[in-house]
């Protein structure tokens, strides 16, 4: 027991519990809230409605939602308001039909308890925009049957991604970034082939993106930016058919474009900037028809920019600048008529800006 606090709320609990015990049965969630509340700071009073211990039900206090057949308490949602102190592992625990768990946007801090593994009806679990730390526990996700979406982003989580993350097969949403996650991608995070969405920006993640990529083929959004990831982007992206987003910019990446990525025909924006691509643009460039952004920006690209760009009539952004690009601008261009912002700085183009830019609504050229 860590202090007299605790003590007499878990006393009056007890005998409270001895005494509804005979007529109705007992609300382990009312224990189990008023347990978690006991390790917050709560500045703004944001859960006032909390504070009658002999409720029969917490179903109307703030942030809690319940199953209405069972009176069980499904979701627990306290996002922005201003709490701080622990993620306690105590009182959530005794909310067994939690489905969600939402503490976004607080002062959370300290690391988090492996004992949470015990939520394992769990299927929504945002962490994001705290101040926890630490590792992340192994054992959260050994048993994550029911885990459809988790969001630990924005905090100052350390260490390396779990392995047993692999064994998540239902997640979809998987949103790690900015915290200060390092070493390598395990290899495991390829099987998770329920996922829609992985953000893994903003840590300092090294080594090579392995293969094994295609096996996600329901993924949609990838964003790897702000990394120390190495090597080349692999052949099997182009499995994943679905992509219409993928961010791979601010690493160490090397190699020309792989060819698959001509079959990803869905994607809206493609972002390599900041890395060490070589190579020409391939003529393929101009399959991807549903690009509306393409940043290549500094990297080591060289040749022409080849006509086919002509068919990307989705496209809007379209930054090549800092690489070593040749030539005159084709004239094919002319077919991307959504374009706003056009950066083709510091190349060795040659040529006059064409008269067709002008017809278009190229808002920036530069
Ligand atoms: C977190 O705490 C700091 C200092 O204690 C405070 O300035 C800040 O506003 C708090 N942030 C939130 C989201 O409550
Ligand atoms: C990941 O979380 C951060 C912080 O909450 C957010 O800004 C970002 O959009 C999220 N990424 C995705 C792909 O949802
Ligand atoms: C693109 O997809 C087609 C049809 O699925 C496949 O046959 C081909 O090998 C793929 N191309 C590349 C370069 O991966
Ligand atoms: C193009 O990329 C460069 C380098 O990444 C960046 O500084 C510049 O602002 C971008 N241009 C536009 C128009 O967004």
């Amino acid at each position: 027991m860590r202090d007299p606090l605790h003590l007499v709320i878990l006393l009056s609990l007890l005998v409270r519990s001895v005494s509804v015990a005979a007529s109705a049965p007992l609300n382990d969630d009312v224990l189990g809230l008023i347990v978690f509340k006991a390790d917050l700071l709560d500045p703004a009073s944001e859960l006032a409605s909390w504070d009658d211990e002999d409720a029969d039900s917490p179903c109307g206090w703030a942030g809690v939602t319940c199953d209405p057949r069972s009176g069980r308490v499904t979701d627990l949602a306290l996002d922005s308001r201003s709490l701080s102190g622990r993620v306690g592992p105590r009182g959530l625990l005794q909310l067994r039909y939690l489905r969600l768990l939402s503490l976004s946007n607080n002062n959370f801090t300290g690391t988090l308890s492996a004992d949470l593994a015990g939520l394992d009806g769990l299927r929504v679990v945002d962490l994001s925009s705290n101040a926890l730390s630490g590792p992340i526990p192994d054992e959260l996700f050994h048993k994550c049957g029911s885990l459809r979406s988790v969001s630990l982003a924005n905090n100052a989580f350390e260490g390396e991604l779990p392995p047993s993350l692999g064994s998540c097969a239902g997640l979809s949403y998987l949103n790690l970034s900015s915290n200060g996650i390092s070493g390598p991608l395990p290899a495991g995070v390829w099987s998770l082939n329920g996922l829609r969405s992985l953000d893994l920006s903003d840590n300092s993640l090294v080594g090579e993106i392995l293969s094994g990529i295609e096996s996600l083929y329901n993924l949609r959004t990838i964003s790897l930016r702000r990394n120390s990831l190495s090597g080349k982007v692999p052949e099997g992206i182009g499995g994943c058919l679905l992509l219409k987003s993928i961010d791979l910019s601010e690493n160490s990446l090397s190699g020309g474009l792989p060819d698959s990525m001509r079959n990803l025909t869905m994607c809206g924006s493609l972002s390599l900037s900041s890395n060490s691509f070589v190579g020409e643009l391939p003529d393929w460039i101009g399959e991807m028809s549903s690009l509306q952004t393409l940043d290549l920006s500094r990297n080591r690209f060289i040749g022409h920019i080849p006509g086919s760009i002509g068919n990307l009539r989705m496209l809007k952004e379209l930054n090549l600048s800092r690489n070593g690009f040749t030539g005159a601008l084709p004239e094919s261009m002319e077919g991307c008529k959504g374009l706003t912002n056009v950066d083709l700085s510091r190349n060795s183009l040659t040529g006059d800006v064409p008269s067709w830019v002008f017809e278009l609504g190229v808002q920036r050229i530069c």
